[in-house]
């Protein structure tokens, strides 16, 4: 089964920052690494559904023209409303995936972090949902910590793994640690996938 809500409630329950988002080192180098890897300097439309308390979601917002964030847990909905009340670009929500998912389409999927709570029914919808309701060319990135969970359904490698077998997505960018995996995929429909030296007219 995917994990429930009531998980992440009883977390945001004891801690105001769960993973340490804000304080750790680790998470700010990977936030950093994750925003350095998006191929595009702007994005029009971007979706990153389980934002948390909004830390990544606010480095994103300096990258985009319309950020939506979903986020199932009320709490950390609150929290990042309140920390980006100064960014009307920005829209939280709450809401769970993949049972809801936005209309629309967009040039940046951001899933951080996230996918290892679900079972595969679950696992592949959302992953359908992203490849259908990405334009052609768009950018998905994925990134995942590597080592075991208890309370994970699956690996992060195994996420990578579900992710890199989509036919409708083409692997631009790996990033490899022993701590997380960082990829980046464009979406099919917009030529062949072009660097971004490339599209810059360098090569
Ligand atoms: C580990 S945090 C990742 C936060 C953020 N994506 C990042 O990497 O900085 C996972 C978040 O996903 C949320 N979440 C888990 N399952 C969800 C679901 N089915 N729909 C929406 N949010 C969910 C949790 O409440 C939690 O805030």
């Amino acid at each position: 089964m995917s994990v429930e809500g009531v998980y992440f409630e009883a977390l945001y329950a004891g801690s105001e920052d769960p993973w340490g988002f804000r304080t750790r080192w680790y998470e700010r180098r990977k936030r950093s690494l994750t925003l350095a890897c998006l191929p595009r300097e702007r994005y029009v439309r971007a979706f990153e559904p389980g934002s948390s308390i909004g830390v990544l979601t606010r480095g994103l917002a300096d990258r985009c023209d319309s950020l939506l964030a979903w986020e199932g847990a009320p709490e950390a909905v609150a929290r990042a409303r309140a920390d980006l009340a100064d960014a009307p670009h920005v829209e939280v929500v709450r809401a769970r995936v993949p049972e809801r998912w936005p209309r629309g389409a967009f040039d940046l999927v951001v899933l951080s972090e996230l996918l290892y709570y679900f079972d595969d029914g679950d696992l592949g919808v959302l992953l359908d949902r992203t490849a259908d309701s990405l334009a052609g060319g768009g950018t998905l990135v994925a990134v995942h910590w590597r080592h075991p969970v208890a309370d994970h359904v699956r690996s992060g490698d195994e996420v990578h793994r579900a992710v890199a077998a989509r036919a409708e997505l083409a692997r631009t960018a790996c990033h490899e640690e022993r701590d997380f995996l960082l990829e980046v995929y464009e979406a099919a429909g917009g030529g062949a996938p072009c660097s971004v030296a490339e599209r810059e007219g360098l090569v």
